[in-house]
């Protein structure tokens, strides 16, 4: 398949499956629908709040690459950061709009690869990325963009799935697929592989976070096993045992 082949069903993937709208209630596009998703994303994400920095970035430019319907962006931008979100899905960057114009927030959103980033070289102080590396058709050109894009001891911050996780063995043992296993693109990663993917940085720190919490995803027999035993019975094991198996890898990375 050819690289454009590839990126377009990416692109039509992402139109139709909006990350985390499975589970809501909500119209599409209106106000109580993106309220309803940040909500069930921080809750889902609880290590978010104390790793992305929201507030450390007033008055920098801030880059968010795949960056969905905007949810973490809007946290950028009301932590006093000047916000850029790129995404190839044209269907979330319309959504993305109205979620800044019901948060009252200016933000500059364009449809674009993020294998291909029409900025400047040097352009922007942190780069955000969470999510979207390990759907990419070419994530060694996306990291390379992404480094390009960043000024001289910028910072970026990339997510990816682990390889060796509690959610990817749970997911082997049930025979329950991960989500989003249907897209036309989705690799997991070894610690070793993810630092190879970002080698070109000046210093990287990889380490993994989410480790279960309650899930709206699974009904019936599926959300009682899950929410009423395994949650409570996984978080019974000190986290010092099981820090290495979180689901996300997280690599903070300067340039
Ligand atoms: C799992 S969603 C994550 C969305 C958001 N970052 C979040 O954490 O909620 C993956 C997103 O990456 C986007 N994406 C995948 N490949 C991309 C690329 N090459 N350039 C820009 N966006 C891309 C998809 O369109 C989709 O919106």
């Amino acid at each position: 398949m050819s690289p454009e082949a590839s990126t377009l069903r990416v692109q039509s993937y992402w139109d139709a499956h909006i990350h985390d709208s499975v589970i809501a209630r909500q119209e599409a596009g209106t106000e109580l629908f993106f309220q309803e998703l940040a909500e069930y994303h921080f809750d889902k994400l609880d290590y978010l709040m104390r790793v992305a920095g929201f507030d450390r970035y007033a008055g920098k430019r801030v880059l968010e690459v795949g960056c969905g319907i905007g949810i973490d962006l809007v946290r950028f931008a009301r932590g006093g950061a000047r916000v850029t979100g790129v995404d190839l899905s044209e269907r979330a960057v319309e959504l993305a709009g109205k979620n800044f114009s019901y948060q009252g927030l200016a933000a500059q959103l364009e449809v674009m690869d993020g294998e291909a980033l029409k900025y400047a070289d040097s352009s922007f102080d942190f780069v955000y990325a969470h999510g979207v590396l390990q759907y990419t058709p070419n994530p060694e050109r996306m990291v390379s963009e992404i480094r390009r894009v960043l000024k001289p001891g910028g910072e970026a911050l990339l997510q990816v799935y682990n390889r060796w996780s509690w959610l990817n063995a749970l997911s082997k043992i049930t025979r329950v697929d991960i989500e989003h296993l249907n897209a036309p693109i989705l690799r997991l990663y070894s610690p070793e592989e993810f630092k190879r993917l970002v080698s070109a940085f000046a210093s990287v720190s990889i380490f993994t976070e989410r480790f279960p919490v309650k899930s709206r995803l699974h009904r019936g027999v599926m959300a009682f096993f899950y929410n009423s035993l395994f949650v409570p019975a996984f978080n019974l094991i000190p986290r010092i045992f099981v820090k290495s198996f979180g689901w996300h890898l997280i690599a903070k990375a300067v340039k």
